[in-house]
C-alpha cells in the first residue's frame, strides 16, 4: 500500500484539523478529509454512499456530536451521530477491508476509580454524551474485525473551541475565573493525538502488525493529572496572561451532564502495542501555546 487513501470525517473540527496538518509531513498519502457538509453522519443512509465514491483504505473518524451539556437535551442527534453512524463506517470497512481508527471518550467510565482506567475496566456513562460514545464503540467492535478506537480525553488544539481558548477568553473579558478543582483528567493536545493515530496508521502500512490481534480499544492520553482549576492557572502562567483563578467545588458549578469526577487513562496498552511513550500534559500545552504565538 504505497499510496493509501486515507479519509477523515469530521475534517474541521479540533482533532480533524491537527489530522490533516500532520497528512502535510505525508505526502505520499492521499488524504481526503470531509466536514459536515459532504458527509453528513446524522444521514445513516449517505454513509455508505460517500465512503464507495472514495474507497478508502483507512478512515480516521474524527466527526462527533461533542457538545456534552447539549446531549443532554439533543438526546436523538447526539444518539444518531456518536452511537448509530460509526456503525454503517465499521460496516463498511470491514466489508471492503479498510482500517477503520475510531475516536472515542474517558466519558466512557463514571469516575470512581481512583488509578488510571484500563481499557478493561467496566464502563458506566454518567451522561448521555457517555452513553452514545459508549454505544459507538460497541457497534464498531461488533461489525469490524479490524477496528482500533482511542479513547482520549480533555481535548484541546490551537483548532475549533476547547478549554484552553475559553480560559484566555475569559481572562481577556473578565481578569477572573472560577473553576473546578475537583475534576481530575488528562489534557490532550489534539496535534498528539493526531501523532498518535498516523503511527497506528504507518505500523498498519508497513505491515508491522497483526491485524486481527492489535483490533480493540486503546487508552490514549497525554500523561499526568491535573484539575480544571490546575490546567486552568498552568495556562495563564504559560502564556503570562494575569488572571485571578479561584478554585470551586463542581457542586457550585452546575451543568447539564455531570462530570466523571475523575477519568485519568491508563495509556501502556498503547504505548507497548504501538511503541510510542505519549508525552506529558504540560509539554503538549507548552507546543499549543507556542502554535497560538502565546509562548
Ligand atoms: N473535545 C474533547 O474534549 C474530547 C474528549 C474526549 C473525546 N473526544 C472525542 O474526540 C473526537 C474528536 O473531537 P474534537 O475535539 O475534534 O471535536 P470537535 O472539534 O467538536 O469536532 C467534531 C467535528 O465533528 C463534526 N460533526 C458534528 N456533527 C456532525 C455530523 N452530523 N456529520 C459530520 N460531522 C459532524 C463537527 O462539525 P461542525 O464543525 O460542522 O460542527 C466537528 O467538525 C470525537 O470523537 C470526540 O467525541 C473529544
Amino acid at each position: 500500500m504505497s499510496q493509501p487513501i486515507i479519509l477523515i470525517t469530521g475534517a474541521n473540527g479540533q482533532l480533524g484539523s491537527e489530522c490533516l496538518d500532520a497528512a502535510t509531513r505525508e505526502p505520499q498519502w492521499n488524504i481526503i478529509g470531509l466536514g459536515r457538509e459532504e458527509l453528513d453522519l446524522e444521514n445513516l443512509d449517505s454513509i455508505e454512499e460517500v465512503m464507495d465514491d472514495y474507497k478508502p483504505d483507512i478512515i480516521i473518524n474524527c466527526a462527533a456530536y461533542t457538545s456534552v451539556d447539549k446531549s443532554e437535551s439533543e438526546k436523538e442527534k447526539a444518539e444518531r451521530i456518536n452511537g448509530d453512524a460509526p456503525k454503517f463506517i465499521a460496516k463498511w470497512c470491514d466489508d471492503n477491508d479498510a482500517l477503520l481508527i475510531h475516536i472515542s471518550t474517558d466519558y466512557v467510565f463514571d469516575g470512581n476509580n481512583n488509578v488510571p482506567y484500563l481499557e478493561t475496566d467496566d464502563t458506566n456513562p454518567v451522561n448521555f454524551y457517555g452513553y452514545t460514545k459508549l454505544k459507538g464503540e460497541t457497534k464498531v467492535l461488533h461489525e469490524d474485525k479490524q477496528a482500533v478506537i482511542l479513547r482520549t480525553s480533555w481535548v484541546y488544539s490551537e483548532y475549533g473551541h476547547n478549554f484552553v481558548k475559553t480560559m484566555l477568553r475569559l481572562a481577556n473579558e473578565r481578569g477572573l475565573v472560577s473553576v473546578v478543582n475537583d475534576q481530575f483528567g488528562s489534557p490532550t493536545y489534539a496535534h498528539d493525538l493526531a501523532e498518535g493515530i498516523f503511527n497506528v496508521i504507518r505500523k498498519y502500512i508497513a505491515n508491522e502488525y497483526d491485524k486481527e490481534a492489535v483490533k480493540g480499544i486503546y487508552h490514549f492520553t497525554n500523561q499526568g493529572m491535573v484539575s480544571w482549576f490546575e490546567f486552568a492557572q498552568k495556562i495563564f502562567d504559560l502564556s503570562k496572561t494575569e488572571c485571578t483563578v479561584l478554585p470551586i467545588p463542581t457542586i457550585d458549578f452546575p451543568t447539564p451532564a455531570t462530570r466523571p469526577k475523575y477519568s485519568v487513562l491508563n495509556t501502556q496498552k498503547y504505548s507497548k502495542a504501538f511503541g510510542w511513550e505519549i508525552p506529558n500534559w504540560e509539554d503538549g500545552l507548552r507546543r499549543c501555546l507556542r502554535n497560538m504565538k502565546l509562548s
